[in-house]
């Protein structure tokens, strides 16, 4: 199949939907309520769970702060922080618009930024761009008038031979600063004058164990926050930045569904957020740490597993993995619309229509009722049997594909596969169908799980609380299953680390995240989480990864607590202490 180039593609930049939008084009005052808004951390415990977690990010603070002033002799203005995030359930079904339930972790992105005043001797129009590991990730410097006009002068990623674009650390950066002025246009009335980019000198630090919990597009979140607050954007709405931050990474070539950006951007701690895309993007907190400091009651803790498969990042793997996948959802969706004559799906991000459009056109013509149980199980095997009555095999070359679209292959490689190119010679529809809305009724019952766990926690006991988390785990066993089985984006190592946490104790564990490598997440009651490590180490990570130190096995199986979403810190008055 012939690729197009990146910059034949038409432009992902679309505008997103803010109040802000709507308050530029009204010249009235929209008045944000105070937890809409990016909030401001003036202390290390209004971002992290308590605990050694703090002692270590104390010293971490105070090393970005010295490191700061040492490289480039001025202390650092302000701080952009934005988390890693966990998906609990509810995998790849983002993108056909079902609710999925992520949380935010503790480990995140530190980008923090000087700002030089113009009066200053050093003001000198270049941002220049440092990281802490300093050898990995190598010092960039640009000219801030290179970004005069963002949309059409600055490459974030250079195409390569073969079209992929050629991505380094750098191009975060630049995805986040480039969405910051595009999108901030649309915040800043039409009688203000746009702000230029100041001289600026930036420190990056991350911590988000790679791959797997997005740790790249955290950065272009961290940026994007740091740079609208550079160019003095007032009072960021978080859904200005979820939105923002979803469609800057898009110009990375990934058709990601949101589910990264809803975590980094909502996160709470103690809580996963239930996020859904349907009428607009919410994102309702699920309590699931249920007490922190009472031992002998019942509680869950979340183990996580790096399969430290090495992947490359994830523009380059998005053509032949992650890209192939979503228009695989697209299609069986428009598909099975026009088969079962249910009318035209609303369409996602000018892409296409999606399962869930199905999926709800469907139930709705039925008289199915949402929100009841067993309703939702009789109406997902209904439709689960109507995808496997539509697509009687696994797999349909792209000629057939576009005859069960009803429009030549041309249309159809312009329209799905161009603006995210994709290299596949044929489409698995009904496998991919399936998982997404089998995937999507594992998610709602898990959290409607969690809250009814958490609503009788006080009266549990050890004994009493176990079918709770035994369901819970049922569903997590079930997601990996059909992620490797169904939709094909599992790896041994992940299969592997599944299966003996499971083994050892764990209520549940699965892959987490796009797959094909990175982390498994496993629930274990807070007693057993010593032997489901321990285990992990010796019958996992000494079998296949013989050569690791124990501290570098140590820093690859770990448990986490849920942690707040993305902050903005004013260092003036921060306390590291
Ligand atoms: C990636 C994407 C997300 C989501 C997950 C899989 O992380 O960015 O939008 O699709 O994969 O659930």
């Amino acid at each position: 199949m012939a690729l197009s180039s990146p910059s034949a593609a038409p432009s992902p930049w679309t505008a997103p939907q803010s109040h802000f939008v709507s308050a530029a084009a009204d010249s009235l005052p929209h008045l944000p309520d105070v937890e809409d808004l990016v909030p401001a951390a003036h202390a290390l415990t209004d971002i992290y769970p308590s605990g050694a977690i703090s002692a270590h990010q104390a010293a971490r603070w105070a090393a970005l702060r010295d490191c700061f002033r040492a490289l480039y002799d001025r202390p650092i203005s302000f701080v952009a922080r934005t988390p890693g995030r966990v998906n609990l359930i509810g995998e790849h079904i983002d993108y056909s618009w079902f609710p999925v339930l992520p949380m935010a972790m503790p480990q995140d992105v530190l980008v923090a930024v000087a700002i030089v005043p113009d009066t200053d001797p050093a003001a000198d129009e270049r941002i220049v761009l440092s990281n802490v590991q300093s050898a990995l990730y190598p010092t960039r410097v640009f000219n801030t008038r290179d970004f005069f006009d963002p949309v059409s002068n600055l490459p974030v990623a250079a195409p390569s031979s073969d079209n992929t674009p050629e991505i380094d650390w750098s191009s975060y950066f630049l995805t986040g600063l480039r969405g910051a002025l595009t999108f901030s246009k649309l915040c800043i009335s039409s009688s203000t004058t746009f702000m230029a980019l100041p001289t600026m000198r930036i420190l990056v630090d991350g911590e988000i164990p790679a791959p797997g919990l997005s740790a790249s597009s955290a950065l272009v979140c961290a940026t994007l926050l740091a740079m609208l607050t550079a160019i003095h954007v007032p009072l960021v709405e978080k859904s200005f930045l979820f939105n923002s931050a979803a469609m800057s990474e898009r110009a990375l070539g990934m058709n990601s569904g949101g589910m990264d950006q809803a975590a980094f951007v909502y996160g709470l701690r103690d809580h996963a957020m239930l996020v859904d895309f349907r009428p607009l993007v919410s994102a309702r907190p699920v309590r699931v740490v249920l007490d922190h400091d009472d031992t002998e009651s019942p509680n869950l803790c979340f183990v996580l597993a790096n399969t430290l498969v090495r992947v490359a990042n994830r523009a380059e793997t998005g053509p032949d993995l992650f890209n192939v996948r979503v228009v695989e959802a697209t299609l069986a969706a428009e598909i099975l619309a026009r088969r079962y004559n249910v009318g035209r799906l609303e369409i996602r991000d000018g892409f296409g229509g999606t399962l869930r459009g199905f999926y709800d056109k469907v139930c709705q013509s039925e008289g199915w009722s949402m929100g009841n149980q067993a309703s939702e199980e009789h109406a997902v095997r209904e439709v689960v049997r109507r995808i496997r009555e539509m697509f009687d095999r696994e797999a349909y070359t792209l000629e057939e594909t576009a005859e069960m679209l009803g429009i030549s292959v041309q249309d159809m490689v312009s329209q799905y596969m161009t603006r995210f190119p994709i290299r596949a010679k044929k489409l698995n529809l009904r496998d991919r169908a399936v998982h997404v809305i089998e995937e999507q009724l594992r998610a709602k019952a898990f959290s409607a799980l969690f809250a009814s766990a958490f609503a009788a926690y006080r009266n549990h006991t050890l004994a009493t609380a176990a079918p709770y988390f035994d369901a819970l785990g049922s569903l997590m066993n079930a997601s990996h299953d059909s992620l490797a089985r169904l939709f094909e984006c599992s790896c041994p190592e992940a299969d592997a680390l599944t299966k003996i946490a499971r083994t050892h104790g764990a209520a549940g564990s699965r892959m987490t995240g796009i797959g094909w490598g990175g982390f498994t997440i496993s629930i274990v009651q807070a007693d057993r989480v010593e032997e489901v490590i321990s285990a992990l180490r010796t019958e996992f990570y000494d079998k296949w990864y013989p050569e690791l130190t124990s501290e570098e096995i140590g820093r690859a199986v770990f448990q986490i607590e849920p942690a707040n979403g993305t902050v903005l810190v004013p260092m003036e008055n921060f306390k590291c202490g």
